[in-house]
């Protein structure tokens, strides 16, 4: 559909957009009033975070992020940049055509075609946006774009102005913000909040800008150009000197009410300010603040593992809030203290960003604390005498490898368990199956001397062979959790299942190995029951 005169009109209807002024932030800080500031939260993750060197998203895997970027509650997401590929044109069609919540932003330089064109990319979405941008810094304007202050300012104001003829919601981004002539800053920000833009983005675009010097620009735009007041005043901090957030916080507290940011801060060159840090430290530190977002923050693990997964950008396992080790404590003191009490060394909880809880790395710094809950995390409720001479193996094994992973505990803490005798013993395993084959499983179990066979179908050979060896003890097993792990390498690895079934309130562990996976599986099954009858 081309822009037609109904689509036009309908697009300037504001609808239920959400309350976008300025004032009502300044008013409060002004007047010292207590109510905490709503901070916009603006994604750009399929635009700027796409532009990230290595990263390219196709229109389905853009329309996964986008649907995750709702449901993490956004208050926008900036699609794409529509005039640069009929592909990207197409994502951002699609994209404000299917997700519903947030408002979905097109980009456009301030040049008529590119407006147009990201106009009709959002013309269908319930709270479209366009956003243009221009470099107003002097090395922008006569370096790249060729152009004398005052050009610059008329491309602004008119493409300003057609993006206004075309939706209601136009965010306007003085590029180089951080390197630009603060006089003419002032003007252009004016000039275009009286066009219509209805947000005012100030980007570092180089990542130049420091925090105190950042705050001072956004609190000299609030005094010189009041007008400020009546928009959204937004900021884009991009990391080369690795302070994107910091820079994006004290604008925050000098009064900007909208952050840009990506998933895991991906974006040009090192990136832009990662979303994830920005409200996280938002959420914590509301004393200071005195703000906060919309987002779920329970979603935020979930969106990061996506757009890694998608994107092949691996996150580094230090990186704050998302990365592998930011809830995994590892030293014995510090493993000490969280057992204790989990704020001693975590200022957050790890359940409000989507992490189930915190982790004990075992190594040689841990502790018999840290070792005696890990193993009844495990299903092993140990004496202390069985844990003192645990722990020494342990140590043992510790000083060898870097990290002592659970197969290692239950290895030695199976040799310091009373002996379990074998009930039964897998004895013998026939499976079949296949495509379009319904599994069936014969097994095998010998008690004494006797040999009791079953046979099962289930749903997978696994299954089939669980309910088979049912079949053959008579026990209601509850199985609790299954993990299948190769141990060795090459194509004939050894696999080694690990279950855990619940009998009352005991948990019980079963581990089995075997070339076949489905052998260790039921190896481990016959391992827990064994162990089961045993307890009883
Ligand atoms: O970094 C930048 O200046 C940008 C603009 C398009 C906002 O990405
Ligand atoms: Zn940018």
């Amino acid at each position: 559909m081309g822009l037609n005169q109904t689509r036009v009109d309908s697009l300037n209807d504001p609808g239920d957009l959400p309350h976008l002024k300025n004032s009502d932030n300044h008013k409060n800080i002004k007047e010292g009033n207590k109510m905490p500031r709503k901070i916009f939260i603006f994604d750009t993750t399929l635009r700027d975070g796409e532009q990230s060197p290595g990263a390219s998203l196709d229109a389905a895997e853009k329309m996964e992020i986008a649907k995750q970027l709702a449901k993490l509650k956004v208050d926008a997401i900036e699609a794409g940049n529509p005039i640069s590929s009929q592909e990207d044109f197409d994502a951002v069609s699609a994209i404000a055509r299917e997700v519903e919540g947030p408002i979905i932003c097109a980009l456009a330089r301030s040049v008529e075609k590119d407006v147009i064109q990201a106009g009709k990319a959002i013309e269908k979405a319930q709270k479209p946006m366009i956003h243009v941008y221009i470099g107003v810094s002097p090395i922008h304007m006569a370096g790249q774009l060729r152009k004398t202050p005052d050009q610059v300012m008329e491309m602004a104001i008119s493409s300003v102005k057609l993006a206004k003829s075309i939706c209601h919601e136009v965010e306007f981004s003085p590029m180089d913000a951080a390197r630009a002539e603060t006089e003419f800053l002032y003007e252009i920000v004016q000039a275009t909040i009286e066009m219509g833009a209805t947000a005012i983005n100030i980007p570092d675009t180089v990542g130049y800008a420091v925090p105190d010097q950042f705050a001072s620009l956004v609190k000299d735009i609030i005094k010189n150009v009041p007008a400020v007041n009546d928009v959204r005043l937004s900021i884009h901090c991009h990391d080369d000197l690795g302070m994107a957030t910091s820079n994006s916080l004290a604008a925050v507290k000098a009064g900007a009410n909208q952050i840009e940011c990506t998933i895991n801060g991906m974006g040009e060159r090192a990136g832009n300010t990662p979303m994830e840090e920005v409200v996280m430290a938002i959420k914590t530190r509301k004393d200071y603040f005195d703000a906060y977002t919309d987002i779920n923050t329970k979603e935020i693990i979930n969106t990061s593992k996506l757009v890694s997964r998608l994107t092949g950008f691996i996150v580094p396992p230090n990186k704050p809030i998302v990365g592998r080790n930011a809830f995994a404590h590892s030293s014995g003191v510090h493993q000490d203290g969280i057992l204790k009490s989990r704020e001693t060394y975590e200022i957050m909880d790890p359940r409000d960003v989507g992490v189930q809880q915190s982790e004990l790395i075992l190594t040689s710094r841990s502790g018999r604390h840290a070792l005696r809950h890990r193993l009844s995390e495990l299903g092993y409720q140990l004496s202390d005498e069985q844990v003192e001479r645990a722990y020494e193996r342990f140590l043992k094994v510790a000083d060898k490898k870097k990290e002592v992973f659970d197969q290692d505990l239950i290895a030695i803490v199976e040799d310091e368990l009373p002996y379990v005798p074998q009930v039964y013993i897998l004895e013998h395993i026939e499976i079949n199956g296949g495509t379009g084959i319904n599994p069936r499983a014969v097994i095998g179990l010998k008690k004494g001397d006797e040999l009791f066979k079953e046979e099962e179908t289930g749903d997978g050979p696994v299954d089939a062979a669980y309910r088979a060896i049912d079949k053959i003890t008579g026990v209601k097993v509850e199985l609790m959790d299954y993990n299948i792990n190769a141990v060795t390498k090459g194509k004939d690895a050894m696999g080694e299942a690990l279950i855990r079934i619940k009998d009352g309130d005991r948990i019980i562990i079963g581990h089995g190995a075997s070339t076949d996976v489905i052998e260790s599986s039921a190896k481990a099954y016959v391992n827990a029951i064994n162990k089961m009858l045993h307890g009883k």
